[in-house]
């Protein structure tokens, strides 16, 4: 934490927007009508999950890194239902409240059983690789365009590491949003009805009741930027004015200057070869590619090869 306000700009890592309420107004905003690829990604997997489970070996093991609510791995399980075979599923979240959600999604079907982990996606990752059984496929689903919150060297060394998870065979699932007009893109991070700057503004609630610090919410705007060279939407968090804000638990006092921002997360957006390239560097081979072009989002398919 310490470190991270000491960068330039100031930073707070994306994962810990994910609290109880942080969780569920992430929820809301997938309802937004300006937050068009969370029904994109739904509506592909509705129309060609049979496809996407296709090429993975029975009895099968789907694995979600960041499940959300869980929905989406609900439609694949659905799929797998007419194998009249049993499903094992491991869900991988930092928030409890993501996990309930899930496991109370995935509880209505009767042929799936469903492991929880509440861990970063790299632990979760490890865990869940160790507890798959000797037989069958591992189908890996990266959903929700939750790649683009990592940086281009992170998300190669992330990629390379859900391949070193994975054996000959496994298939990974990569929901992907796309380059689109600014307008759109920016629509969908600084929404009119304001649920994307409260999801942002929520970091600051959560480090007030959590670290003890003494952020005043009304001196702090939601900001989102598109960073042209970069290919990413930028969320900050801009200090209206001079402040000193402390966090007794993390022992820091930070100072902020008027228009100083804390960028709390990147929305990395891709053109639909270069999700290809991108994740065959990392020793994957390219199968299939599902793309929804009005909302401008990709689900790509990979076989480790
Ligand atoms: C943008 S939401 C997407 C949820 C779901 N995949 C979807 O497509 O609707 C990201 C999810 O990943 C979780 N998450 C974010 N960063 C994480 C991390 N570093 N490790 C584990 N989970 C993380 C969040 O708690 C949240 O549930």
């Amino acid at each position: 934490m310490a470190r991270d306000f000491a960068l330039t700009p100031k930073q707070i890592q994306s994962k810990y927007l994910y609290d109880a309420l942080g969780s569920s107004l992430f929820e809301s905003i997938c309802r937004l009508p300006w937050y068009r690829i969370a029904r994109a990604e739904s509506r592909l997997l509705t129309r060609w999950a049979d496809e996407m489970v296709g090429p993975v070996e029975d009895p099968v093991t789907l694995l979600e890194l960041g499940c959300g609510s869980g929905e989406k791995v609900a439609l694949l399980a659905e799929a797998l239902r007419s194998r009249r075979r049993h499903v094992a599923i491991h869900l991988i979240d930092i928030s409890p409240t993501a996990l309930e959600l899930s496991e109370r999604t995935l509880g209505a079907l009767e042929h799936v059983s469903v492991v929880g982990h509440r861990a970063t996606y790299e632990e979760g990752l490890r865990r869940a690789a160790r507890e798959r059984p000797p037989l069958g496929g591992l189908l890996v689903l990266f959903l929700g365009s939750n790649i683009g919150n990592f940086d281009p060297p992170a998300s190669h060394e992330f990629l390379c590491e859900i391949r070193r998870a994975q054996r000959p065979g496994d298939a990974l699932l990569l929901g992907a949003d796309l380059v689109k007009p600014v307008k759109e893109l920016l629509l969908a991070y600084n929404d009119p009805l304001g649920i994307t700057a409260a999801f942002n503004k929520n970091l600051l609630v959560r480090m007030n009741r959590e670290l003890g610090a003494n952020f005043d919410l009304s001196s702090f705007e939601h900001s989102a930027i598109w960073n042209p060279d970069e290919r990413r939407v930028e969320m900050h968090l801009i200090s209206m004015r001079e402040q000193t804000v402390r966090i007794p638990r993390a022992d820091v006092s930070v100072r902020f200057g008027k228009g100083e921002s804390i960028w709390t997360e990147s929305s990395y957006k891709y053109e639909p070869r270069g999700i290809v390239e991108l994740v065959s560097a990392a020793g994957f081979r390219s199968h299939a590619q599902w793309m929804d072009p009005d909302a401008g989002f990709a689900l790509t398919l990979f076989l480790a090869g």
